[in-house]
């Protein structure tokens, strides 16, 4: 094994990356007519923001632990569409984009939201 290879965790710049990445993430929903409308009416966007950053640093490699509900859970009832779930995967590329994590990184991403898709689309 190569243990000089650092995991997304890492190449995602850490906690700190992770939030500036989910900060940036946010701006984009809330910019994006195709599902702005979602985050407006959150009751505690602050909170869905930390939670949103928890989940991408436990699920990167990280050491936090995310303590929000699991994603059929949060997204049940909600009937989010093929073509919302799409505008999200693309605010969250340009987010990445914005915060200058390399095209390979972006693409590993990528591939975990979109093995998502049954957890949050029309469930
Ligand atoms: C793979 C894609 C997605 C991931 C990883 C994801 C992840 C999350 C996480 C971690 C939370 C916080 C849960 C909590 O506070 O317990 C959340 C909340 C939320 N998600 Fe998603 N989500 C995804 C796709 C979507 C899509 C496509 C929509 C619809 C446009 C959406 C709408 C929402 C909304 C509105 C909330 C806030 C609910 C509230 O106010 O409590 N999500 N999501």
């Amino acid at each position: 094994m190569n243990t000089s290879t650092p995991t997304l965790y890492q190449r995602l710049g850490g906690r700190e990356g992770i939030t500036r990445i989910t900060r940036e993430l946010v701006k984009n929903h809330l910019a994006n007519p195709l599902v702005k409308a979602r985050y407006e009416t959150s009751k505690n966007l602050e909170q869905v923001e930390r939670r949103v950053v928890e989940f991408f640093c436990a699920g990167s490699g990280g050491p936090e632990t995310y303590s929000g509900k699991d994603m059929l859970a949060t997204h049940r009832g909600m009937n989010i569409s093929e073509q919302e779930f799409i505008a999200v995967l693309d605010d969250a590329m340009a987010a990445l984009e914005t915060c200058q994590v390399e095209a390979p990184t972006r693409n590993e991403v990528l591939g975990i939201l979109w093995s998502l898709k049954p957890e949050v689309v029309r469930v």
